[in-house]
């Protein structure tokens, strides 16, 4: 008899918060940040927008969302160390790794990285990393195909700069399509924040030990990169490339009903019912897929979703289209390679990580993260001498 330990439940709750953030009713579908349904954010607004919404609690107006425009756009460069950390990994290096390891690095670039109480220094922390994650991304890539890379181009929105500094032929005439850098700004807008998710519970836990933003965003991203969260995209598209056929649906589908594999990009810890997001994306993709070619996966997608959204197995388990489904699909037509996919989550979720840090900072009651235990191992016992083994 181990006897459930009797624990003060104040323990249990360091990784329980309560936050001001974002809003989920994952019987009904409904995600809100700050009070602002996210349908008519990303109908109406823009990612940088919705970060500046996140991070300081409401809509700026035009004066400061110029002022936010600016302080991003002083921080679009990287350091240089960063470029020859990036130039050492191989061609073929996951870009989630080289994220890792460029986020975590920068901690090591910036002397005040670890004054995590003086709010000026958070503040150009954050700026920082919202303005550098996506260059990382750019200059990961250029280097995956031996091309020289694209100083970031203050000029253009936060996505059409993305899209610019990972051109495939470096032309200096690049025009970004307009259809694409909305698409793609729709996109990051829906997966700005998402309340206390794996990665973000992992950002509040680690920056709970007071360690710099930098060291806390390299652990969310690394947790974001697992295949059961934000990898699901990478996941999605390997998924429907393996089916290959509409045809094979049929089978892939009884394959997974026998508990041969699960349909990635369905199923979530919190909706039980039509992610929000995925209903979002599934319309974006058809405008996207119309500015350039259609893509016979998304056939194989649409009727994945048909036949599941009908069978019984995924009914009983409240089994559903989440925020990854179809995400993959519209960065496949925008020409990352799969491997981005994660990354395309990361970049616009590190508004919701550095949000959900600073927030757990205020928090007067959040101690450090430490989790209690239910014990099930052997009880008391003595020493037992080798020989007598
Ligand atoms: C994200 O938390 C967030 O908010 C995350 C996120 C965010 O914005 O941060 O929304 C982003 O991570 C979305 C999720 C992306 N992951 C995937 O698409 C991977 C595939 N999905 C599953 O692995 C799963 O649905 C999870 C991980 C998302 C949720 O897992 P749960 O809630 O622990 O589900 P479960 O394992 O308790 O499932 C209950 C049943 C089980 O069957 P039984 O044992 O009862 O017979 O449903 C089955 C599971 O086997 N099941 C699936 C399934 N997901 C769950 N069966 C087939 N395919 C699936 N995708």
């Amino acid at each position: 008899d181990f006897g459930l330990m009797s624990y003060d439940p104040a323990y249990m709750n360091t990784a329980e918060c309560k936050s001001t953030i974002t809003y989920i009713d994952g019987d009904k579908g409904i995600l809100e940040y700050r009070g602002y349904p996210i349908e008519q954010l990303a109908e109406h607004s823009s990612y940088l927008e919705v970060a500046y919404l996140l991070i300081y609690g409401d809509l700026p107006n035009k004066e400061r969302l110029d002022w936010w425009r600016n302080r991003i756009s002083r921080h679009t460069f990287i350091h240089n160390n960063l470029v020859e950390l990036i130039q050492a990994f191989r061609y073929d290096a996951h870009p989630m790794g080289i994220l890792i390891s460029c986020v975590s690095a920068m901690s090591t670039l910036f002397p005040e990285a670890k004054d995590v109480d003086d709010p000026a220094v958070r503040e150009k922390q954050i700026w920082r990393i919202i303005g550098q994650v996506p260059t990382i991304a750019a200059y990961a890539y250029r280097n995956r195909i031996g091309r020289p890379f694209n100083q970031p181009d203050n000029s253009l929105s936060y996505t059409a700069n993305l899209l610019y500094m990972m051109d495939y032929m470096n032309q200096r005439d690049y025009q970004v399509n307009p259809v694409l850098a909305k698409a793609l700004d729709v996109l990051f807008i829906l997966h700005a924040d998402h309340e206390q998710n794996c990665s973000t519970a992992t950002m509040r836990g680690v920056g709970s030990s007071r360690v710099d933003p930098y060291s806390s965003l390299s652990a969310a991203t690394a947790a974001l990169y697992g295949p059961l969260h934000g990898g699901a995209n990478e996941a999605v598209l390997r998924m429907l490339q393996q089916i290959g056929n509409v045809k094979n649906v049929p089978d892939f589908i009884d394959r997974v009903k026998k508990g041969e594999g699960r349909l990635m990009g369905f199923g979530h810890r919190v909706y039980k019912n039509y992610d929000p997001r995925a209903k979002i994306i599934r319309k974006v993709a058809y405008e996207v897929f119309e500015a350039t070619a259609s893509n016979p996966l998304l056939e194989i997608a649409v009727e994945l979703e048909r036949i599941a959204l009908q069978d019984e197995y995924f009914i009983a388990r409240k089994l559903y289209p989440n925020v990854d489904f179809y995400s993959g699909l519209i960065y496949q037509a925008l020409g990352f390679p799969i491997e981005y996919f994660p990354f395309l989550f990361a970049i616009p979720r590190a508004a919701g990580w550095l949000t959900q840090w600073l927030e757990m900072l205020d928090d007067p009651e959040q101690k450090i993260m430490r989790p209690r235990q239910v014990y099930l191992g052997a009880a008391r016992r003595d020493y037992v001498p080798l020989e007598q083994r």
